[in-house]
């Protein structure tokens, strides 16, 4: 028997509760029980977000909720900042190109964070500036960036909003949307929220909803103002998941059964046997000084290739966990421990990969990483 493990930083597994509520009969979303569940999720996604306005929900991957918040925000020729610190950085870069947003990066080694000051420095010098775009944690690199501190920095300035792309850090690791005063932050359904792909989410803060009102950009589908008026009345524009809205609700009960609080705590303690267990076994990680808690991206030993530790997780042992992408490809591996969680997925993981790299002839005691990691659960 193949039994299938995901450990990816995304999408990553969905437990029986979210897959039962996803299972049933569809029902109508002009109808009262569908306007009942939408106005439960909305609540929920608040307490997500931790923020008093509304989270607006797509029928799409995160991607378009981050499109959405260019053309909803800002007006063609508009000059904008990106933290480039990896893929998902040159993201925000390539949505603003696309809509003629003139973005400057502040290109930030892969692996690094980037420094508040760099973008304090580069607000200071140029007062157009309407918006600067970055991730909460970069998927790609699994560093993560620090957002209050930025958000101190921008909201210090009335014509510029912070945009910041959460989807593989909200509801895994602390990004309280109002207090740390961030305009938008978006997410996806796929990664802490144990959905299947295909929900995305933008919230906006007041200053935020400011600009949609002088936005020129042209937008159909993804129209920030028209579904918040919708939204507001338990409803969307047009047809949305459905199925997975019903998922959204259970999972978003979930989340508040086990409460956020907790929830940090589970996925600070889980990144922390991680990375204890490769360090155990003489690896180094891809972000030392700012690892992220939803996944670990781990240095692959001189002369093994990543992509090849990967293959024989999957086609092997049956366990999916991601490469590196670009110019990390070869030369690490990203172990998630993210979403539906616990430290016995991590000791697996670990076992599988201390396997794989036994397998692959890199030198160094069987079991140690393991152990390494039980000891971390048993503190
Ligand atoms: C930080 C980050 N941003 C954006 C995306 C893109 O999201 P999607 O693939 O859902 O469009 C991802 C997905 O992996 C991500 O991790």
């Amino acid at each position: 028997m193949d039994k299938e493990y995901l450990l990816a930083p995304g999408p990553t597994p969905v437990p029986p509760e979210i897959l039962l509520a996803m299972a049933g009969p569809i029902i109508h979303h002009r109808a009262p029980v569908y306007e009942q569940i939408l106005e439960e999720v909305r609540e929920g996604l608040k307490y997500l977000f931790q923020t008093k306005n509304e989270v607006l929900i797509f029928a799409s991957s995160g991607t378009g909720a981050m499109e959405g918040t260019v053309t909803n925000t800002l007006c063609a020729g508009d000059k904008a900042l990106v933290v480039e610190g990896g893929k998902f950085g040159e993201r925000w870069t390539g949505i603003c190109k696309a809509f003629g947003i003139n973005a400057r990066a502040i290109s930030v080694p892969w692996g690094r964070s980037v420094d508040p000051g760099a973008i304090a420095r580069a607000l200071e010098q140029d007062p157009e500036l309407k918006a600067v775009f970055v991730q909460a944690t970069e998927t790609s690199t699994g560093a993560l960036f620090p957002i209050r501190e930025i958000g101190a920095i921008v909201s210090r300035y009335p014509g510029a909003l912070l945009v910041v792309d959460g989807i593989s850090h909200l509801g895994a690791q602390e990004l309280p949307m109002d207090e740390w005063k961030l305009d938008v932050v978006v997410c996806g359904s796929q990664k802490a929220l144990m959905l299947p792909p295909g929900l995305a989410f933008a919230a906006l803060s007041d200053k935020a909803w400011d600009f949609v009102e002088k936005s020129t950009l042209p937008k159909y589908y993804f129209n920030f103002k028209k579904e918040l008026k919708n939204i507001t009345k338990n409803q969307s524009a047009y047809t949305p998941a459905i199925s997975l809205i019903l998922g959204l609700a259970q999972s978003l009960r979930m989340i508040r059964r086990e409460g956020l609080e907790n929830i940090f705590a589970r996925h600070a303690r889980l990144a922390r046997a991680t990375r204890a267990a490769m360090k155990a076994i003489g690896l180094a990680l891809y972000a030392p000084e700012a690892g992220a808690n939803s996944m670990t991206a781990v240095l692959t030993p001189s002369g093994i290739d990543g992509q090849k530790v990967v293959k024989i997780l999957r086609d092997k042992h049956h366990l999916t966990i991601a490469g590196g992408q670009d110019q990390a490809k070869g030369k690490i591996f990203r172990l998630a421990h993210l979403g539906y969680v616990n430290p016995f997925d991590v000791i697996m993981g670990v076992a599988a990969v201390e396997m794989t790299l036994k397998e692959l002839g890199y030198d160094f005691e069987l079991g140690k990483g393991v152990k390494t990691a039980m000891e971390v659960f048993m503190e």
